[in-house]
């Protein structure tokens, strides 16, 4: 069994990756259905919170039924941070992460993200006061190092455990990588390899695939897998990597009821969180891979991506549905 804090999960968790834009509520719940131990929030500014921007605050919402689930914040000022643990706390999170991987520059540049990774004594120290400041688990979500000279991710883990840290997620990419090559699971093995380490490593960058999920598991030796851009528009992910994990087969895919249901609950739960607006057009990203490999199917795609109001993208998805219904997908 994996634990964070207190929380019990499964052998070998999937966890949702935060992802900005994507990791919402309504996302959330789809992957949670379909098999994620633990999901996450995309990052939220601790300086937006702070100043009560709405568009942050409107990122702490989270579902009953999308339990356990963390909150994840980036910021790289000791005192926003310790704020804005106050306010995520009132939101009721299970869990408090801590953004320290991400690597765009209006993040980076303020020290913030992985920016963090050249400043290892301020990330330790930043760890060390969160986890002292809630009650909740405290977890790190952060890449191999600044660049390839800089990878000191063992000696880095190893030290954010020591000040209370809960489990540790890491992308094995370094910073100046940005999204390119391939994510090297090998340093993240060394961590988990460390026999002073005893709170959970997941692994994180490019499963993408029910025989990577495994890889990760018995190759790499690591508590878990959080999964990103593989689940966009494909909560499925997960059960398939569980039922791989269970069975050593492949799971049939989706069949097309299935999509055209979480198409349409999706864009349900969207509107009503968000307004009809932005729940339009927040949804349209993940249509192409609910649909994909549809042959001759452009020209649905493109309405479903222009169109403007929610009842016509209900009407395209109910003609999506009686051109393609019995479509197969392998
Ligand atoms: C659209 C998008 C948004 C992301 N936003 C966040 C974020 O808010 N916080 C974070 O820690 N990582 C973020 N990431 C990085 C992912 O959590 C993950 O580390 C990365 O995509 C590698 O995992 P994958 O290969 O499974 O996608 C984002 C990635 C994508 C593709």
């Amino acid at each position: 069994m994996v634990k964070i804090g207190d929380i019990e999960l499964p052998d070998f968790p999937l966890l949702l990756a935060p992802m900005e834009d994507v990791s919402d509520p309504p996302f959330r719940a789809l992957c949670k259905e379909q098999g994620a131990d633990v999901v996450y929030t995309e990052f939220i500014s601790s300086e937006g919170l702070i100043r009560d921007a709405a568009k942050s605050t409107m990122k702490l919402d989270i579902y009953e039924k999308e339990r356990p689930v963390g909150i994840q914040i980036f910021g790289a000022n000791l005192d926003s941070m310790l704020k804005s643990v106050e306010i995520v706390e009132k939101s009721n999170p299970d869990i408090i992460d801590i953004n320290f991987g991400c690597p765009v520059k209006k993040v980076v540049s303020k020290g913030a993200g992985a920016g963090i990774l050249k400043d290892i004594d301020l990330m330790v120290s930043l760890t060390e006061a969160m986890v002292k400041h809630t009650k909740l688990p405290v977890t790190v979500k952060t890449r191999l190092g600044w660049d390839e000279n800089t990878i000191k991710i063992v000696e880095v883990a190893e030290r954010l455990q020591d000040v209370g840290c809960a489990s540790i997620a890491i992308h094995g990419r370094t910073r100046a990588q940005m999204y390119k090559g391939e994510a090297d699971w090998h340093p993240i093995a060394a961590v988990k390899n460390n026999p002073r380490m005893h709170i959970p490593v997941f692994g994180n960058g490019d499963v993408n695939s029910p025989e990577k999920a495994m890889l990760m598991r018995d190759k790499f030796g690591l508590d878990g897998a959080m999964i990103g851009r593989a689940s966009i528009g494909y909560p499925w992910f997960f059960r398939e990597v569980k039922h791989f994990f269970e069975t050593g087969t492949h799971l049939a895919k989706p069949t097309m009821d299935e999509r055209i249901d979480a198409a349409r609950r999706h864009l349900q739960m969207s509107i009503d969180w968000k307004g009809e607006r932005l729940g339009v057009f927040e949804t349209r990203r993940h249509y192409t891979n609910y649909f994909k490999g549809i042959p001759h199917f452009k020209e649905y795609r493109q309405r479903l991506v222009t169109t403007d109001d929610s009842e016509g993208v209900f009407k395209v998805l109910d003609e999506v549905y009686e051109k393609f219904g019995d479509y197969q997908f392998v």
